[in-house]
């Protein structure tokens, strides 16, 4: 009776490190899908495509406004802060009001999922 409790607890602690993995690759690959639908109009990972929004490759950590040789507005240049996954997520929901006068145009993902995707699968990239 104790030793198949036991066999399955050990199991279960075996295998929570691969479905860990397994969780994070299915975010990051629907984070990459919606990256795809609601971002890559205006935004590239790849530093030798240009696009018309800065290069997202490598945001997670840099500092906002910063990515060299890109024509930013006034306000995210001087903006200040460093993108952090928090900081990515409110400017999903609501740039505009996240830093007002930005010339990015509103998107409006306020599906915290949806947010919680998008970041993971920026997060990959660094
Ligand atoms: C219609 C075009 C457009 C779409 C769609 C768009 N962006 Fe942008 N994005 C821009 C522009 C333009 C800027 C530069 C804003 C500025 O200089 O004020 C920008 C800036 C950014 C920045 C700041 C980067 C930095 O170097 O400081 C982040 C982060 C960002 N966008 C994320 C996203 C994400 C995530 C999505 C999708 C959910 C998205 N954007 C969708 C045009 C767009």
């Amino acid at each position: 009776m104790f030793r198949p409790v036991l066999a399955a607890t050990v199991l279960i602690c075996l295998s929570l490190p691969a479905a860990a993995e397994t969780y994070k690759k299915v975010k990051t690959d629907a984070g990459g899908a919606l990256f795809e639908t609601s971002c890559m109009r205006c935004h590239s990972v790849d530093a030798d495509k240009a696009s018309y929004g800065p290069l997202l490759n490598g945001v997670v950590g840099r500092r906002a406004g910063t990515y060299q040789g890109y024509p930013y507005s006034e306000a995210l240049k001087a903006a200040g802060f460093v993108w952090t996954p928090g900081a990515l997520r409110a400017w999903m929901e609501d740039n505009d009001k996240f830093v007002p006068g930005t010339k990015m145009r509103h998107v409006g993902i306020e599906d915290p999922t949806v947010q919680d995707f998008i970041v993971t699968y920026l997060t990959s990239l660094n």
